[in-house]
């Protein structure tokens, strides 16, 4: 094993060249999968602009009935159209998703822990890959808590979603999941993002930090950005702005979304920084525009 001295020397992330073996597919390090993986990537990332929006809905996993989610049922229809791809539970989408809308689905797929639990950090795989199959899900998503006492089950429940998904040909997404006490730099990011990528994950959610596009350049597979805690509007656009900027493949939020006084806006702001390069000074007018009607 290299020890730990060798790897704290840092080479050239050469962040300003493309990634290399992309062939002629959009989606990142996915070049060399095959056919029903790459129609499950494409679900999820848009093959112009190579980008996705995701909407979290899943918080209800381990926080109940979360500030701003208390009526699935009414906000999901609002926000359908605005979006590219819903990250939810099983539970959420079969009750208050129609299952004739035409968007992506990243399925929570692994569960376990509770707000009122002082460990979140150790989970279980709670819904297996024929239900995901069942679900119609283009990816499963499962938390993964390195550098946590939780660390190894998480690697154990990734590693056992990526095997079962690769026989089903469903992609896997590996969220990167902060303590309490984990600090949230590019230290700590390169090292799980990484991890997480050649452990096999084929799409990773981790959060904007400094140096961000080292994370990015580091990482084999696509980065999509947490929203985080809420923000103001104008904050939280400069955060997706900058994620795109350091080379993110999109975003996946949930609080700065569904808990902004205007829902679609915001996620349409997003979309517009996502796929239509919008500054986030552009996309902060085209929000101030829309919530003026
Ligand atoms: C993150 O670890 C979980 O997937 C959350 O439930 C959710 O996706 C977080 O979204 P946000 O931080 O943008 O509210």
């Amino acid at each position: 094993m290299a020890d730990k001295e060798g790897i704290k020397i840092e080479k050239n992330y050469h962040t300003d060249v493309a990634f290399k073996t992309n062939g002629n597919f959009h989606v990142k390090g996915a070049a060399n999968l095959d056919w029903g993986m790459k129609k499950h990537l494409t679900n999820i990332f848009n093959p112009k602009s190579g980008n996705t929006v995701m909407f979290a809905f899943d918080h209800g996993y381990f926080m109940g009935s979360v500030s701003g989610l208390e009526r699935l049922d009414i906000l999901i229809p609002q926000l359908i159209d605005h979006v590219d791809v819903l990250m939810a539970t099983r539970g959420a989408l079969r009750t208050c998703v129609k299952p004739n809308f035409k968007k992506g689905i990243a399925l929570r797929v692994s569960a376990g822990s509770s707000m009122i639990n002082e460990d979140l950090s150790r989970e279980i795989i709670s819904v297996n890959v024929e239900e995901a199959i069942r679900m119609n899900a283009d990816c499963m998503a499962v938390q993964t808590f390195i550098g946590a006492d939780g660390q190894l089950s998480s690697i154990d429940n990734l590693s056992r979603v990526i095997n079962e998904g690769a026989r089903y040909s469903i992609p896997t997404l590996g969220v990167i999941a902060v303590g309490k006490n984990m600090e949230r730099t590019s230290q700590y990011f390169k090292l799980a993002t990484r991890i997480v990528a050649e452990l096999g994950a084929h799409i990773v959610k981790t959060y904007y930090c400094d140096d961000f596009e080292q994370v990015v350049a580091a990482c084999p597979v696509p980065i999509v950005v947490a929203g985080g805690k809420k923000l103001a509007e104008k904050e939280a656009l400069e955060m997706a702005y900058k994620s795109m900027q350091g080379g993110a493949c999109g975003l996946d939020m949930g609080r700065n979304i569904f808990q902004s006084h205007n829902p679609a806006a915001m996620a349409d702001a997003v979309g517009k920084i996502v796929h239509n390069k919008f500054t986030d000074k552009e996309a902060w007018e085209f929000f101030c525009e829309k919530t003026k009607k």
